[in-house]
């Protein structure tokens, strides 16, 4: 199976690279910066594109693959321009395995111009709705963890952006009662699921859809708790007000700034969606709990030691992990 990763140079590209080589599957790769590919990473080929908009580059890509996964950064021109160019050259080469740069909370449960930075998904899906005989495959995985610690190189989701964790301070600053749950996903566990999940029967029907899997679901003070016991020191909790004076600030923030400019802001409305029941609906369940918390265990160790897992997708549903540990000596000591 030829598949082409767009983007394969970002974060979630080289993660999608890797598990499809390791699956067995021949990967090509688009993108602007050859140069920015880890060179372990053997691909069949990379074409190398000026803009998102280099037409005769995107057809040169989709070319005899078998499927596209599309990795671009979740930016709007992106996640609408470059996806649509990228949907159409797919229409022109006869692909029908298109999976999209997701990796999200479900943004179906997001009315359009209710939250700027999931409007593009939403504007995307319905247009290749109305318009392409390709049905694109959306994976929905809730917050990726590297991001929810803002991470090097990620969106910043600290506290300044409306997020929820201070990597200075060590600090989460929450609304709520703490007691919300995140769905959360490390970027290895989102790349091991797509790559699953296209290689699957499911996939290869054309049909599509939308696809949920996550590595966990947990609140902060679960995080907090499971990190103190794998890193021996403290994360520390600070209320921050309830659900409510989080909407006020989050409307007041939005009403001070610009759409141009909601990356200011947006950090304060995806807290607002978790905490609020509009996207992770939570009933307390011990086994989930005990099981996820073993993944956030490993997500930490992860981190630290660059060990690896494998997990599988499913479809409209709950997700389900199988983890396996690879060795790895890389160090990562970011969190
Ligand atoms: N749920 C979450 O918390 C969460 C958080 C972050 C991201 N995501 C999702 O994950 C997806 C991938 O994120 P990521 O962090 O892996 O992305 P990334 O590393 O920031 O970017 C991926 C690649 O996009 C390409 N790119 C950037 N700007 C471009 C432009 N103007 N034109 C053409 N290509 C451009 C770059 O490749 P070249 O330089 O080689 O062209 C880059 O390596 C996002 O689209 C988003 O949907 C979800």
């Amino acid at each position: 199976m030829l598949v082409l990763i767009a983007g394969i140079t970002g974060h979630v590209g080289h993660h999608l690279a890797r598990h499809a080589i390791a699956k067995g599957l021949t990967v090509r790769g688009l993108g602007r910066s050859p140069a920015k590919l880890d060179p372990t990473i053997k691909l069949e080929s990379f074409i190398q594109t000026a803009t998102y908009y280099d037409i005769p580059a995107l057809d040169a890509a989709v070319a005899g693959v078998d499927a596209i996964i599309v990795a671009y950064m979740g930016t709007p021109e992106l996640q609408v321009d470059g996806h649509l160019l990228l949907l159409r050259a797919a229409e022109r080469a006869g692909v029908h395995i298109f999976h999209t740069s997701t990796w999200t909370f479900d943004f179906r449960k997001t009315k359009f111009l209710e939250h700027e930075s999931y409007d593009p998904f939403v504007a995307f899906a319905r247009i290749a709705e109305l318009t392409s005989p390709i049905k694109p495959i959306y994976v929905m995985t809730g917050v990726l963890a590297e991001v929810l610690f803002s991470l090097e190189g990620r969106a910043d989701f600290s506290p300044k952006s409306g997020g929820v964790f201070d990597p200075v301070e060590k600090c989460f600053e929450y609304y709520g009662t703490g007691d919300e749950k995140y769905q959360w996903t490390t970027e290895q566990d989102a790349a091991k699921f797509s790559i699953e999940l296209i290689m699957s029967e499911e996939a290869r029907s054309g049909k599509g859809g939308f696809f949920s899997a996550w590595s966990g679901e947990h609140s902060v003070k679960e995080i907090a708790e499971v990190y103190e016991k794998v890193q021996g020191k403290p994360i520390s909790l600070k209320n921050m007000g309830t659900v409510e004076d989080l909407e006020k600030k989050a409307l007041a923030d939005r009403a001070q700034g610009t759409p141009a400019g909601f990356w200011g802001y947006i950090g304060a409305f995806y807290q607002l969606f978790t905490i609020n029941g509009r996207w992770v609906h939570c009933i307390k369940r011990r086994v989930a709990w005990t099981r996820g918390r073993i993944q956030f265990v490993k997500f930490f160790i992860i981190s630290y030691t660059g060990t690896t897992i494998s997990s599988e997708a499913t479809k409209d549903g709950p997700s389900r992990s199988r983890c396996a540990y690879e060795a790895s000596t890389k160090q990562n000591n970011s969190i």
